[in-house]
């Protein structure tokens, strides 16, 4: 396993949208594996292939939150149902040392392959909600940022560039 570099906005690469999965073999499965790893070692509770260049409709999620792991991997996603919008906090690794309010569905009916292929279908509420709709948004190209004014995204890319200008130093 690897931990591998995560992109940051405004990187062309997250405005992808990705493929749809096909192949469950080993690569799947190693990219499956070292998307778990980059993302407890950031540590976040989700990440999408996206996020670190591969093209391909994949996510991982670990909203347990409460000491025990929950790992999830969501390929080909589908939210089948959504209701109870709310304002929720929302942050991304892509768009480091940041945050803001996003309006989100707090309850969803989600549709997903696991990383063997078989479907199965959740009914989930709120971070893992939230986390799921977020992560389906990076493998449409879309980061929670687009959501806000364009003032604060402004404002928050001129953050970003000076943490890389900092990091480059
Ligand atoms: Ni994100």
């Amino acid at each position: 396993m690897a931990v591998l570099p995560i992109l940051h906005h405004p990187d062309p690469r997250l405005r992808i949208k990705a493929r749809p999965v096909v192949d469950f073999g080993e690569s799947l499965q190693r990219l499956i594996d070292d998307m778990f790893e980059t993302m407890y070692d950031a540590p976040g509770v989700g990440l999408a292939a996206t996020q670190v260049g591969v093209d391909l409709r994949v996510a991982v999620m670990d909203a347990g939150g409460d000491g025990q792991p929950d790992p999830q991997v969501l390929i080909n996603p589908v939210i089948v149902e959504a209701s109870d919008k709310q304002e929720m906090d929302e942050g991304c690794l892509s768009v480091p040392e940041v945050g803001d309010k996003v309006q989100r569905y707090n309850k969803l009916k989600l549709q997903a392959l696991d990383r063997h292929g078989k479907l199965y279908e959740v009914e989930v509420e709120g971070l893992r909600a939230q986390a799921i709709q977020h992560e389906i948004d990076h493998l449409d190209g879309k980061l929670y940022i687009d959501y806000l004014s364009s003032l604060k995204r402004e404002r928050i890319l001129k953050k970003l560039r000076k943490l890389a200008a900092r990091d480059a130093a």
